[in-house]
Protein backbone atom coordinates (compact mmCIF):
# COMPACT_ATOMS: atom_id res chain seq x y z
CA UNK A 1 0.00 0.00 0.00
CA UNK A 2 1.06 3.25 -1.52
CA UNK A 3 0.28 6.30 1.22
CA UNK A 4 0.63 9.86 -0.99
CA UNK A 5 1.02 13.17 0.96
CA UNK A 6 -0.63 15.88 -1.63
CA UNK A 7 -0.45 19.76 -1.07
CA UNK A 8 -3.76 21.08 -3.05
CA UNK A 9 -3.27 19.01 -6.81
CA UNK A 10 0.95 18.07 -6.03
CA UNK A 11 2.07 15.11 -4.43
CA UNK A 12 4.90 16.12 -2.13
CA UNK A 13 5.48 13.15 -0.66
CA UNK A 14 5.08 8.91 0.46
CA UNK A 15 5.50 5.89 2.09
CA UNK A 16 4.93 2.25 1.29
CA UNK A 17 3.35 -0.24 4.11
CA UNK A 18 4.39 -3.88 3.57
CA UNK A 19 1.84 -6.16 5.28
CA UNK A 20 3.31 -9.28 4.89
CA UNK A 21 7.32 -11.25 4.31
CA UNK A 22 8.34 -7.92 6.38
CA UNK A 23 11.71 -8.80 8.20
CA UNK A 24 9.94 -8.56 11.91
CA UNK A 25 6.61 -10.29 10.91
CA UNK A 26 4.96 -6.67 11.35
CA UNK A 27 3.67 -4.18 9.39
CA UNK A 28 6.64 -2.14 7.62
CA UNK A 29 6.97 1.19 6.95
CA UNK A 30 9.31 2.25 3.59
CA UNK A 31 10.28 4.14 1.31
CA UNK A 32 9.07 7.41 3.15
CA UNK A 33 9.85 10.23 0.83
CA UNK A 34 9.34 14.33 1.25
CA UNK A 35 10.25 16.45 -2.28
CA UNK A 36 13.73 18.31 -0.98
CA UNK A 37 11.59 22.26 -0.70
CA UNK A 38 8.81 20.44 1.05
CA UNK A 39 10.63 19.12 4.06
CA UNK A 40 10.60 20.08 7.89
CA UNK A 41 7.12 21.21 7.67
CA UNK A 42 5.69 17.90 9.25
CA UNK A 43 4.62 15.74 5.77
CA UNK A 44 6.77 12.92 6.71
CA UNK A 45 5.19 12.24 10.19
CA UNK A 46 1.69 12.81 8.61
CA UNK A 47 2.82 9.75 6.78
CA UNK A 48 3.84 8.10 9.15
CA UNK A 49 0.90 8.58 11.39
CA UNK A 50 -1.69 8.09 8.61
CA UNK A 51 0.58 4.26 8.13
CA UNK A 52 0.01 3.85 11.79
CA UNK A 53 -3.45 4.62 11.91
CA UNK A 54 -3.82 1.82 8.80
CA UNK A 55 -2.18 -0.59 10.79
CA UNK A 56 -3.84 0.19 13.84
CA UNK A 57 -7.38 -0.31 11.72
CA UNK A 58 -5.93 -3.75 10.76
CA UNK A 59 -5.86 -4.55 14.39
CA UNK A 60 -2.05 -4.88 14.82
CA UNK A 61 -0.73 -3.28 18.25
CA UNK A 62 3.16 -2.80 16.77
CA UNK A 63 4.57 -1.59 13.46
CA UNK A 64 8.55 -1.13 12.23
CA UNK A 65 10.45 0.07 10.19
CA UNK A 66 14.21 0.21 9.27
CA UNK A 67 16.95 3.23 9.12
CA UNK A 68 20.57 3.33 8.05
CA UNK A 69 22.65 2.31 11.55
CA UNK A 70 24.85 5.48 11.19
CA UNK A 71 23.47 7.36 7.98
CA UNK A 72 20.58 9.30 7.34
CA UNK A 73 20.43 11.32 10.67
CA UNK A 74 17.32 13.69 9.36
CA UNK A 75 15.41 9.72 9.47
CA UNK A 76 16.81 8.72 12.60
CA UNK A 77 15.68 11.90 14.16
CA UNK A 78 12.58 11.93 12.94
CA UNK A 79 11.75 7.97 14.16
CA UNK A 80 13.08 9.14 17.37
CA UNK A 81 10.80 12.14 17.59
CA UNK A 82 7.92 9.48 16.85
CA UNK A 83 8.46 7.08 19.65
CA UNK A 84 10.24 4.49 17.00
CA UNK A 85 12.56 1.90 19.53
CA UNK A 86 15.36 -0.46 18.77
CA UNK A 87 13.52 -3.90 18.06
CA UNK A 88 16.37 -5.45 19.36
CA UNK A 89 17.10 -7.58 16.08
CA UNK A 90 20.61 -7.92 14.58
CA UNK A 91 21.15 -4.90 12.20
CA UNK A 92 20.93 -5.96 8.43
CA UNK A 93 24.07 -5.63 6.03
CA UNK A 94 22.82 -4.29 2.49
CA UNK A 95 24.46 -3.79 -0.46
CA UNK A 96 23.55 -4.02 -4.35
CA UNK A 97 20.44 -2.92 -6.32
CA UNK A 98 17.12 -3.08 -4.89
CA UNK A 99 13.85 -2.58 -6.35
CA UNK A 100 11.99 0.69 -5.31
CA UNK A 101 9.11 1.74 -7.55
CA UNK A 102 9.63 -0.47 -9.97
CA UNK A 103 13.19 0.89 -10.28
CA UNK A 104 16.53 -0.52 -9.05
CA UNK A 105 18.41 1.88 -6.82
CA UNK A 106 22.07 0.13 -5.73
CA UNK A 107 22.72 0.57 -1.69
CA UNK A 108 25.26 0.09 0.26
CA UNK A 109 24.21 0.26 3.77
CA UNK A 110 23.44 -1.48 7.38
CA UNK A 111 20.06 -0.90 8.64
CA UNK A 112 18.60 -1.27 11.79
CA UNK A 113 15.08 -2.26 12.67
CA UNK A 114 12.71 -0.01 14.97
CA UNK A 115 8.98 -0.51 16.46
CA UNK A 116 6.76 0.94 18.04
CA UNK A 117 3.45 -0.07 19.77
CA UNK A 118 0.49 1.80 18.65
C1 LIG B 1 13.61 11.89 6.31
C2 LIG B 1 12.46 12.65 5.64
C3 LIG B 1 11.42 11.63 5.15
C4 LIG B 1 11.84 13.62 6.67
O1 LIG B 1 10.71 14.24 6.07
P1 LIG B 1 10.09 15.62 6.65
O2 LIG B 1 8.75 15.80 6.05
O3 LIG B 1 11.08 16.71 6.44
O4 LIG B 1 10.00 15.30 8.21
P2 LIG B 1 9.13 16.11 9.30
O5 LIG B 1 8.95 17.53 8.86
O6 LIG B 1 7.91 15.33 9.61
O7 LIG B 1 10.15 16.09 10.53
C5 LIG B 1 9.74 15.70 11.84
C6 LIG B 1 10.94 15.74 12.76
O8 LIG B 1 11.97 14.87 12.30
C7 LIG B 1 13.27 15.46 12.57
N1 LIG B 1 13.93 15.82 11.32
C8 LIG B 1 13.43 15.66 10.06
N2 LIG B 1 14.34 16.07 9.16
C9 LIG B 1 15.43 16.48 9.85
C10 LIG B 1 16.69 17.02 9.48
N3 LIG B 1 17.03 17.21 8.18
N4 LIG B 1 17.59 17.31 10.44
C11 LIG B 1 17.28 17.12 11.74
N5 LIG B 1 16.08 16.64 12.18
C12 LIG B 1 15.18 16.32 11.24
C13 LIG B 1 12.97 16.71 13.37
O9 LIG B 1 12.89 16.33 14.75
C14 LIG B 1 11.60 17.10 12.85
O10 LIG B 1 10.88 17.91 13.73
P3 LIG B 1 11.11 19.53 13.71
O11 LIG B 1 11.08 19.94 12.25
O12 LIG B 1 9.96 20.05 14.52
O13 LIG B 1 12.47 19.76 14.33
C15 LIG B 1 12.97 13.51 4.43
O14 LIG B 1 14.12 14.23 4.83
C16 LIG B 1 13.31 12.69 3.19
O15 LIG B 1 12.46 12.46 2.32
N6 LIG B 1 14.58 12.23 3.10
C17 LIG B 1 15.00 11.40 1.96
C18 LIG B 1 14.38 10.02 2.02
C19 LIG B 1 14.67 9.32 3.32
O16 LIG B 1 15.76 9.39 3.87
N7 LIG B 1 13.65 8.60 3.82
C20 LIG B 1 13.74 7.86 5.07
C21 LIG B 1 14.22 6.47 4.81
S1 LIG B 1 14.31 5.55 6.35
Amino acid sequence: MYLIAWEDAQPVGHAHIAWSGTHLGLPEVQDVFVLPEKRRRGIATQLTHAAEEEARARGWNSISLSVSQEGNVAARLLYAKLGYDDAGADPVRVSGPIMLRGLPFDVDDTLVYLTKHL
